[in-house]
């Protein structure tokens, strides 16, 4: 891990300051943690990736959707070029005008707070800093995999978005790409991109409409992830915190997509 990183990341609850420490076990097998002995605090770094959630601990629809997530990991990538395509979407183009709409500069550290298997990372400049949560580690190795072919500078987390393990004004560009809809506490992980952003930048959250939830909750294999909803997928415009800037909520790709995005004020 880099010292840099070591240096920008927190508990996930109490945001209190982590180092990094190694135990060796009787068979010689050495363990590296994010630890805070004054709090009694322990995370387990698992194959590179700081592990900030344990399974027991997800509850809602984070533990229904980790389930999901990790299930189809292996096949995600083509099901969901498959599945735009099914609407008349290029993935590739959908995912090159998403970065274009982002504020990166060269150096930026950039945050992903659902990053899944990482299917925006080629896309994104190369000389920025790129940080991936994700609430499903099977989504990450997908990603951990695919990083090792790309020159993208990038560190992977396991968590919730709902509590983010950074300290507070870390990112330059905050952002989540589908999944929100589905997240356990919107509000929360809304306040919490906020918080952990830099004052003034510019926030982007995009997910698919209602429109999109209504024609897959009949197809086999998918209908279960829509059938939770209790009411119809809306931008979640009224959770964004007060005192936001330049809030600007648009549907995309034919009423497909909803985008939003704000600054955070200086
Ligand atoms: C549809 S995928 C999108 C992945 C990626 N952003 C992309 O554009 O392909 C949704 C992702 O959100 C993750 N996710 C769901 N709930 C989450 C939460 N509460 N916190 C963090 N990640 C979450 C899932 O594990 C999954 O990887």
């Amino acid at each position: 891990m880099r010292t840099e990183t070591l240096a920008i990341l927190c508990s996930p609850l109490e945001h209190a300051p982590l180092e990094l420490t190694s135990e060796t076990s009787a068979d010689g097998a050495t363990a590296q943690f994010l630890s805070n002995r004054e709090y009694g605090l322990k995370f387990p770094v698992r194959d590179g990736i700081p592990v900030f959630i344990e399974r027991h601990e997800v509850t809602g629809l984070n533990s229904r959707f980790r389930k999901i997530y990790d299930g189809w990991a292996p096949f995600y990538d083509l099901l969901s070029r498959v599945g735009l395509l099914f609407f008349g979407i290029s993935e590739p183009k959908l995912r090159s005008d998403f970065v274009e709409t982002l504020e990166i500069k060269a150096g930026d550290r950039v945050l992903a707070t659902s990053v899944g298997t990482g299917a925006d990372l080629q896309y994104l400049r190369r000389d920025c800093h790129y940080y991936g949560l994700d609430l499903s580690a099977g989504m990450l190795r997908v990603c951990q995999k695919k990083l090792r072919k790309l020159a993208v500078s990038t560190e992977l987390f396991l968590g919730q978005a709902e509590y983010l393990p950074f300290k507070d004004r870390t990112f330059d560009m905050v952002y989540q790409m589908g999944g929100i809809n589905f997240f356990s506490d919107q509000g929360r992980a809304i306040r919490e991109m906020v918080r952990v952003a830099k004052e003034g930048s510019k926030i982007v959250i995009m997910d698919e409409t209602e429109k999109v939830a209504r024609a897959l909750e009949y197809v086999p294999g998918i209908s279960a992830w829509f059938s939770h909803r209790r009411r119809p997928i809306v931008p979640p415009v009224s959770l964004i915190p007060e005192g936001m800037e330049q809030i600007e909520s648009r549907e995309w790709y034919n009423g497909l997509a909803w985008y939003l995005s704000f600054r955070k004020p200086h």
